[in-house]
């Protein structure tokens, strides 16, 4: 196993993947809008035959959370006819596809940390979509593993420790929910993780026991103020904002979407698996503030 195919060029988790997976020995290959388009299957069937992966990492997805509210249909045709199509061209292929899924397929209701025989129930419409990507990759290919992770920031992109910082430079005083918790995911801890996921594969070759859901997201969790909290004092010796954080309840900052209060990730059965375990959250943050400042 060599060349792996990454969908989703431009996006956080591939730019991670662009660094990762040659770290491991693989040669990675991303396609991206417009020449690789879900919505045009042609774009996708094309780029997979010209490129002949040994495995596909599909980040590619409708991620406009409260957007999807408006355009059900649209998320649909990414989130999930996009990883139904990659799923029976893999399965026709007979390589793995690692599909990237979310927190969002639960409904939050739980007080403990979610295990992947949780029963998902998503409040929105990119839950939605996304569980059914989910189900469509595994209907259509053998090898495929399911990875739902949280959170996602990086140096790039658009994302919560960014949006802050721009906001906090601004602002001397904001407001952030504190009662959703969930697990904020450095998506180059998380490409790193990938990496040594699909590592593991090429050294034991496909087993049963890879195929299914797996969460995958920083270790520990927290709360969005708390995040907001921990950015602004990562980025402060850098020269950072610091404003004052007001803690506020989600029923204070409507959103379009419904999100849940508690999609906290048992990461367990990932390293139980794979050997592969995200590092601490507050340690991912550490390293993209940095690289943020350096950048
Ligand atoms: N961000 C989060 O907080 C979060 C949380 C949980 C799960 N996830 C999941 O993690 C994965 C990676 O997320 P991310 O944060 O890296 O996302 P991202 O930065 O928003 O990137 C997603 C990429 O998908 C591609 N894309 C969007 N619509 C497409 C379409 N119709 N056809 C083909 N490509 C399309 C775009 O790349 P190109 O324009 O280059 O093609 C876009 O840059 C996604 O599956 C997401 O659902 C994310």
């Amino acid at each position: 196993m060599r060349r792996i195919l990454v969908t989703g060029r431009g996006g956080q988790l591939a730019t991670g993947l662009e660094a990762s997976l040659p770290a491991q020995g693989f040669e990675a290959v991303l396609v991206g809008q417009p020449d690789f388009e879900f919505d045009q299957p042609e774009t996708v069937q094309a780029a997979f035959a010209a490129v002949r992966p040994d495995a596909v990492v599909n980040t590619a997805a409708w991620t406009a959370v409260d957007a999807a509210e408006d355009d059900e249909p649209a998320a649909f045709r990414a989130n999930a006819l996009g990883p139904a199509l990659l799923g029976r061209l893999c399965g026709e292929a007979g390589i793995p596809l690692v599909q990237i899924s979310t927190d969002y397929v639960y409904d939050g209701l739980g007080t403990a940390p979610y295990v992947e025989t949780a029963l998902p129930n998503p409040s929105s419409a990119y839950g939605r979509t996304k569980l059914a990507g989910e189900w469509a990759a595994l209907a259509a290919c053998p090898q495929t593993l399911v990875l739902r992770t949280a959170w996602v920031y990086s140096p790039v992109g658009r994302n919560f420790v960014r949006t802050m910082l721009a906001v906090g430079a601004q602002r001397p005083e904001l407001r952030v929910v504190n009662d959703q918790h969930g697990n904020p995911t450095s998506a180059p801890d998380l490409a790193d993780a990938i990496a040594g996921v699909l590592a593991r594969v090429r050294e034991t070759g496909w087993q049963a026991s890879y195929r299914g859901v797996f969460h995958a997201a920083g270790s520990g969790h927290t709360h969005w103020h708390e995040f907001a909290e921990a950015i602004f004092a990562a980025a402060a010796p850098f020269g950072g904002p610091r404003p004052v954080v007001h803690p506020v309840g989600s029923h204070e900052y409507p959103t379009k979407a419904k999100r849940p209060a508690n999609s906290r990730l048992d990461t367990g059965k990932l390293k139980a698996t794979f050997g592969v375990e995200l590092p601490a959250w507050q340690d991912g943050l550490a390293q993209v503030v940095k690289a943020l400042h350096a950048g």
